[in-house]
């Protein structure tokens, strides 16, 4: 059963070909996203939360379901991040986005020094990872945040908005720069596409990586069932919810 199907790549490879040849592209997202995605099916089934959102199940899941579907989810937004072509040109890639602009200076003091503690956070994260920029949606500060293996603790569930990810599992970077992750974060500094974190900055509530994943029969089947089908027979709304959903009504609700 295909629950999620593997997002194409949202840029020409050629844009970032100074920073991760086509090999690497090839492996990392042919290869390790399509596996993630591929073990995630093969594991929702018969699953109760087969049917819901990706974001909504890495939320839920323990264990090999939350490893599947975070590295899914991860690498769709991670890939959405990269690929600014004239990235290495910009002198102010932030003109243009002042609220960033603003929530970069007030959180890491400039742009430069936002890269120079991304860097560096990014070579001290011990073993496989994630390096991720988020809004702290309690304070409004930008903060980085570095997570082991699939995400742990993943910012979904730590009330923090992932405005940008870097992935530093060892993968990513390994055929292009062996066992220099310095190099690959330098160039991923030169290749993030503002425009992508602005975007999620602006935008209300968490990115929904589900709409790019999701086959259209199964975005259909969700659309159905959210809706209680009321019949000319049924007298209450929870009568519709039950047969809906195909629930037993709790206790108190029986006559
Ligand atoms: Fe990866």
């Amino acid at each position: 059963m295909t629950y999620f199907k593997l997002p194409a790549l949202p840029f020409d490879p050629s844009q970032v070909s100074s920073w991760l040849s086509a090999e690497t592209l090839s492996f990392h997202h042919g290869r390790h996203h399509a596996a993630y995605i591929e073990k995630l099916n093969a594991l929702l089934v018969g699953n109760d939360l087969a049917n819901r959102s990706l974001e909504q199940i890495l939320q839920h899941a323990h264990g090999p379901l939350f490893d599947c579907a975070a590295q899914s989810w991860n690498h769709t937004f991670y890939w959405r991040g990269i690929g600014l072509s004239d990235g290495p040109a910009q002198k102010d890639p932030l003109k243009g986005f002042p609220n960033l602009q603003r929530k970069i200076n007030e959180s890491f003091g400039t742009l430069e020094s936002f890269k120079w503690v991304f860097a560096t956070t990014a070579s001290e994260l011990f073993g496989s990872g994630w390096l991720w920029l988020v809004e702290n949606v309690r304070t409004g500060k930008l903060e980085l945040l570095s997570t082991k293996n699939a995400g742990e603790p993943h910012p979904l569930n730590q009330s923090l908005k992932p405005l940008l990810t870097c992935d530093v599992w060892e993968h990513a970077y390994y055929i292009d720069y062996r066992n220099s992750r310095t190099k690959y974060v330098d160039g991923f500094l030169r290749s993030i596409k503002w425009d992508f974190v602005d975007q999620n900055l602006s935008n209300y509530g968490t990115p929904d990586m589900t709409s790019l994943m999701r086959p259209q029969v199964i975005r259909e089947e969700r659309r159905q069932i959210v809706i209680p089908r009321i019949q000319p027979s049924q007298n209450s709304i929870l009568d519709a919810i039950k047969s809906t959903f195909e629930l037993p009504l709790p206790n108190a609700f029986r006559k």
